[in-house]
């Protein structure tokens, strides 16, 4: 196992809503339960903390009951709550989950059919008071807590204010990720309440936006170093179009704002060790692989056994993620009788499932949508698919076009985010240097996605020689945690000698 170059082994601690296999709606959930265990077998001491939402609590993990029980005041009454312990599947990674039944003891973890959880500012909150009053209480001592997305953004406040009086705060530091800027946590000025905050914080340089809280916000001001999920990302949100009225906070964060790219779990996603699938296959016997799983997947979601292209989609059915150039293309070309088929795999929005539905129905041959989430399904596509569709209007970073390249799916992207850090468009230069893994357009157009669709559809079928090139070269690519995981170390030890220096 290869080992840290640190001197001292850091104890980090990661504050998320998501982690597999606990919960999870996205790739949030795929890195927070990840990459502490990488960290941890690089040396480092890593421990997690999750809400306890119904079905994490429902986890087929050995979960055990601590002697950590305490209660916080939320706004005029003390709301209870004890921590539950496991740890991420092979790994020496503790995992606490903050049990309150009140808050997390609900089918979904952020909302249902009617919106998101009205209580969500208080949730999220006590979520993020708990696990700095759990820490004092567990004696920990972390060099380093690792904050994600705005469901944790209070956390680097309590640390850097002392709030609550806490020892631990004083030697740690904060580190905030961006995993998606466009979710914020933005409330109602009157919820500052649940955080135990005091007022004087509620301004405009700190945690109030536009006359609400903002729990993103808070983090990004308070913490201190920020990350986000890719170098472009990084580049992007420091600018008004892509900056979600937060680039101006994030412009003067300066150089302590840094992107590093996201990695694959290649013990989950790996097509030659793959389960999931009829057949395993690797790059050296790709074609029969795939070819048997293109046809297993025809025959399970009832489309056509004829020659095409397969086109696959897997994605959350929101606006991010490109649908409003998706839907019209597959309606032009349905009509047009392109010969691709299509099949996609998503949840989210109603008129998104809507129109897709619509669409399966009157074409059932070329069309199979399954509206649900399921992993099984999502390595069957992946495997099956001839090309990977990711036309996302913005991508902080993007997993599935890295878990397309490594099944030698090729990735048709928007050039955006992490899409331009991952995914080598295969113009005439890059191809002759043996580069290309995917096809990339830059104007978010449908026009523009049309063309280059279009491209990769004519490549796959009338130029064998260089899909093959294209394909292989994709699957030889290293997006493996141990890379990403190397950049967090330097950054948290830099991060800790600089707070430490401070005294
Ligand atoms: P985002 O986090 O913005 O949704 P990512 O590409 O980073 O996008 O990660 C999405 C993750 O969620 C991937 O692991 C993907 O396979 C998974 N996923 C999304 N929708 C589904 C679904 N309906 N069923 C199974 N997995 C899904
Ligand atoms: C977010 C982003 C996605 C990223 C994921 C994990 O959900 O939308 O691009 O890959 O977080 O960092």
């Amino acid at each position: 196992m290869a080992q840290s170059t640190s001197v001292t082994p850091l104890h980090i601690v990661f504050v998320s809503a998501e982690a597999v296999p606990l919960a999870k709606t996205g790739g949030l959930a795929d890195v927070c339960g990840v990459l502490p265990r990488e960290l941890a077998k690089l040396g480092h001491k890593c421990s997690l903390f999750i809400p306890g939402y119904r079905r994490a609590l429902a986890t087929s993990l050995p979960l055990e009951v601590t002697d950590v029980g305490f209660a916080i005041p939320m706004g005029g009454r003390h709301v209870a709550c004890r921590l539950l312990k496991t740890q991420l599947p092979d790994s020496n990674v503790d995992v606490y989950l903050v049990d309150q039944p009140q808050y997390f003891d609900r089918d979904a973890l952020y909302g249902d059919v009617q919106g998101d959880y009205r209580d969500n500012c208080e949730r999220f909150s006590f979520f993020c008071r708990a696990v700095v009053h759990a820490i004092e209480q567990m004696d920990m001592h972390p060099d380093v807590v690792h904050c994600h997305d705005w469901q944790a953004g209070l956390v680097p406040a309590y640390v850097a204010t002392g709030s609550g009086g806490y020892s631990w705060t004083k030697r740690c530091a904060s580190i905030m990720t961006v995993h998606n800027l466009a979710y914020q946590g933005r409330f109602w000025h009157y919820d500052m309440v649940h955080t135990g905050l005091d007022w004087q914080y509620f301004n405009w340089k700190q945690m109030e936006f536009y006359g609400d809280l903002c729990f993103l916000k808070t983090g990004l001001v308070f913490s201190d170093a920020v990350t986000t999920v890719s170098p472009t990302y990084a580049a992007e949100i420091r600018t008004p179009e892509h900056g979600c009225a937060l680039d101006g906070v994030l412009r003067d964060r300066g150089e302590s704002l840094v992107g590093i790219v996201n990695g694959v779990d290649y013990q989950v996603w790996n097509p030659a060790k793959d389960r999931l699938l009829p057949h395993q296959y690797d790059v050296s016997n790709w074609r029969i692989g795939k070819r048997v799983c293109k046809l297993t997947l025809r025959a399970d979601l009832g489309l056509a056994d004829t020659d095409t292209v397969l086109i696959g989609i897997v994605s959350r059915l929101a606006g991010q993620k490109g649908w409003d150039l998706i839907l019209p293309l597959m309606q032009r070309w349905l009509q047009m009788e392109r010969p691709v088929q299509w099949v996609v795999l998503g949840t989210g929005e109603e008129p998104i499932e809507s129109e897709l539905t619509q669409m399966a129905a009157h074409s059932k041959s070329r069309v199979a949508v399954r509206l649900e989430f399921s992993e099984a399904l999502a390595h069957r596509i992946e495997a099956a698919s001839d090309i990977f569709l990711m036309p996302s209007r913005y991508e902080p970073c993007g997993l599935n076009q890295l878990y397309s390249l490594r099944y030698g799916t090729v990735p048709v992207v928007h050039a955006t985010g992490g899409l331009v850090d991952t995914v080598v468009d295969a113009n005439q230069k890059n191809l002759s240097e043996g580069i290309a893994t995917g096809f990339a357009f830059n104007d978010y157009r449908l026009d523009e996605l049309e063309h280059t669709l279009g491209r990769a559809v004519d490549v796959c079928r009338t130029e064998p020689t260089i899909w093959a090139k294209i394909v292989e070269c994709g699957m030889r690519q290293d997006w493996s945690w141990q890379r990403s995981a190397t950049q967090y170390v330097r950054l948290y030890e830099q991060t800790v000698a600089k707070k430490q220096s401070m005294g």
